[in-house]
């Protein structure tokens, strides 16, 4: 998961941090960090065992605020932090949560500062990341309440599976900063894709030359990731088909890691007729010639270049995508070098797609920002400078609505 910084169009919000007893409340510490660095204001509430876990100092110095600890202590002048803390929040997120924390909550009580905030949250987006052993979360009574709470409208994000601080290996991890992040920004994001299905193809292709050597291009799969995030956050299921690349894994998204261009057609094409797509984009810089491959590696000649290999043409994936009688809608992408809008204009309709994103590819290409115009048959639209995230998130704002309704 890509750590990109925050642009200026990336708004700050208020999150309410809350840390319930667990081991994962080091995590916790980690997650305050990333919120601040993402420039969010953090207030972190504490439960009195969580402070067994981690010191509240720890906690005050990374978020830059005094650290909320119970209701009779209270940090706001009127008395009530268990109103005034979660009234001025944007999404209240407690990390870790629990066995004894989701017990309390979906039993509605309010004997701590943690819970009472819960009951008086209204409609602040709220997030839980339970965390606990796999057979505490296992546990018929913790999965009752794990499903009252989600009937109550929380989100339950996680928990995640493998080893354990225990040492048993399971489900009940705490979800990391990282991934807990992807679901605390989705809080903000309109569903404008939910129940959408959405194929991406996203990084380069890697054209094997011999068993070592090959050819490849300098496409980071940046732009390709912050569009399968965009489309998680908006609510749709994501696959994405990957070139190599250097990033970590796309949380939320099924991913198949591919390296050449034909396994990226062939994954593409079974998945299409696995089951329909409502969305594909192809975003991933596809290599256009492969060379004829070799076994074996090469040897160098001491004297001379080896015979150069023959190259073929590789398949165009999206205009087979496009071509196809039960074709979704087909968003592509263009890195031009010079002549954006005629070179783009001209791409859009020899792939016959409906909506193609244009934009220079030595000035996006490995960058956290890019620019991009959109063509479709009405014409040319501009979409300015901003990182890559938000772009793809006003990429998905301009492609739901031209989404055709599910039959
Ligand atoms: O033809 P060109 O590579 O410029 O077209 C770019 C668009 O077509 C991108 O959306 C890219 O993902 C897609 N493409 C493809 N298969 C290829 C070449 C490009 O899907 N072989």
């Amino acid at each position: 998961m890509t750590d990109a910084p925050r642009t200026a169009a990336q708004a700050s919000r208020r999150v309410l941090l809350g840390i319930s007893g667990g081991i994962a409340a080091y995590k916790a510490c980690e997650l305050a960090r990333l919120l601040v660095k993402a420039g969010h204001q953090v207030q972190v509430a504490m439960s009195e065992a969580a402070t067994r876990f981690v010191g509240p100092i720890t906690l005050q110095a990374l978020s830059g605020r005094e650290v909320a600890l119970d209701s009779w202590h209270p940090l706001r002048a009127s008395g009530m932090d268990h109103i005034d803390l979660v009234r001025e929040a944007d999404a209240f997120v407690i990390a870790p949560a629990s066995a004894d924390l989701l017990a309390r909550a979906a039993a509605g009580m309010a004997d701590d500062l943690l819970a009472t905030l819960l009951l008086a949250r209204d409609a602040v987006p709220t997030l839980l990341a339970p965390a606990m052993n796999r057979a505490m979360w296992a546990h018929p009574a913790v999965q009752r309440n794990a499903a009252q709470l989600r009937g109550d409208g929380l989100r339950l994000a996680g928990p995640g599976s493998g080893e354990q601080a225990c040492g048993e290996v399971g489900d009940g991890r705490m979800l990391e900063p990282e991934q807990l992040m992807w679901e605390i920004e989705a809080l903000w994001q309109p569903r404008l894709l939910q129940g959408r299905r959405v194929l991406l193809t996203a990084g380069p292709t890697f054209e094997a030359w011999d068993e070592v050597r090959g050819l490849s291009n300098r496409s980071s799969g940046k732009m390709g990731w912050a569009l399968a995030r965009a489309a998680w956050e908006a609510g749709a299921e994501v696959v994405l088909v990957a070139g190599p690349t250097a990033l970590a894994p796309a949380y939320g998204v099924r991913t198949l890691s591919v390296e050449s261009a034909l396994q990226m057609r062939d994954a593409v094409q079974a998945e299409l007729a696995h089951a329909p797509f409502d969305l594909f984009i192809a975003a991933a810089a596809v290599a256009d010639w492969r060379p004829e491959a070799r076994p074996g590696k090469i040897k160098k000649q001491p004297d001379g270049l080896p015979p150069l290999p023959q190259l073929r043409l590789n398949p165009d994936i999206l205009a087979e995508v496009a071509a196809r009688a039960d074709a979704p809608f087909c968003v592509g992408f263009a890195a031009e070098a010079e002549h954006l809008v005629a070179h783009a204009q001209a791409k859009r309709e020899r792939k016959g797609v409906p909506l193609l994103v244009g934009n220079l590819g030595p000035q996006t290409f490995g960058r956290e920002d890019s620019s991009c115009v959109l063509i479709d048959a009405q014409g040319v639209r501009e979409l300015p400078r901003m990182g890559k995230l938000d772009l793809a998130r006003r990429l998905v704002a301009e492609i739901a609505p031209r989404l055709p309704a599910r039959a």
